[in-house]
């Protein structure tokens, strides 16, 4: 019995107005859009990107917002974690993502020790990423103790994505990767703080590790978008880490992560099925050979 080829499953085509599908409206998306999102209950999707092709995908891909994560310091540059990664190293990345894309709204990550210090070493190293890579706007950690620094930005003219939750550049006070707000006492801290960010002038605030239910007050008391990774579906949007999503990442991904590719499969057995090839005289073949 002769099978018929199968065919790929049909991937329903996401209608983001945000990013304007397909055919695209020629410039990139702002904050302003991801305002009017909100307004008319538009999800959206964000992923981290490290370097320009990659980016590209995703950008490609109809992504409005990528972020140049200092999760880049242990899924792209080999540290064991977000703690050592520096300025200039994401500075570098930054600005390959920035030039691998279109239309996608680039956000770039502050790293440990390059805004703790205060509002003015925020407002250079912010300056530095917008000036130096080309970032549409900056992301930094922690409630209201960065306060001046979110004030101070975006006084500047520096657009300002908050991180509270989980920050794991403050993960030995924390003491572990585990799930925060739990408990009216700490539920209510982090609401204080989500609302004393929105005060200060941020457009967004990422929520890790979060109850839903949590995570839904959030969103339902804030007027700028809420982005979750690891919060459940009532936040406004959501983030992944593009290696996990992709399952780049080795060994076990966190349990909020969904993998939807098999990434270090696919690039093993074509980095195994090469060096056969090589191995075997089968590469290069004629077609391959210049005389
Ligand atoms: O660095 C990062 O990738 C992040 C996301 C997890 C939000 O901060």
């Amino acid at each position: 019995m002769s099978q018929s080829p199968q065919s790929a499953p049909a991937v329903a085509e996401p209608k983001l107005t945000l990013y304007g599908g397909s055919n695209g409206v020629g410039r990139r998306v702002t904050v302003r859009d991801l305002a009017a999102a909100k307004r008319r209950g538009e999800r959206w999707p964000m992923l981290t990107a490290y370097d320009a092709l990659t980016a590209g995908v995703f950008d490609e891909s109809g992504i409005p917002v990528l972020l140049v994560g200092d999760s880049a310091a242990d899924n792209h540059l080999g540290y064991a974690n977000t703690v050592p990664v520096t300025v200039d190293e994401l500075i570098t990345l930054t600005a390959a993502v920035v030039r691998g894309t279109k239309r996608s709204l680039i956000v770039a990550d502050m790293p440990f020790g390059s805004y703790q210090g205060g509002a003015r070493q925020a407002l250079e190293t912010g300056t530095r990423f917008l000036k130096e890579a080309g970032a549409g706007a900056v992301k930094l950690e922690g409630g209201r103790r960065v306060v001046p620094q979110v004030e101070a930005l975006v006084q500047a003219g520096i657009p300002v994505m908050a991180h509270i939750g989980l920050t794991p550049q403050s993960v030995n006070v924390l003491g572990g990767y585990r799930v925060q707000g739990r408990g009216d006492e700490e539920a209510e801290r982090l609401l204080a703080d989500a609302k004393s960010l929105e005060a200060a002038g941020a457009f967004a605030v990422v929520l890790e590790l979060v109850p839903e239910e949590l995570a839904t007050r959030v969103t339902e008391l804030l007027t700028i978008p809420t982005i979750g990774i690891g919060a459940g579906p009532g936040t406004d949007a959501q983030v992944l880490v593009w290696t996990d999503m992709a399952g780049m990442t080795p060994g076990q991904a966190p349990r909020f992560a969904k993998k939807y590719a098999d990434l270090r499969s696919v690039l093993g057995d074509a980095a195994r099925a090469y060096a056969a090839d090589v191995v075997n005289g089968v590469f290069p073949a004629p077609e391959h050979t210049f005389h």
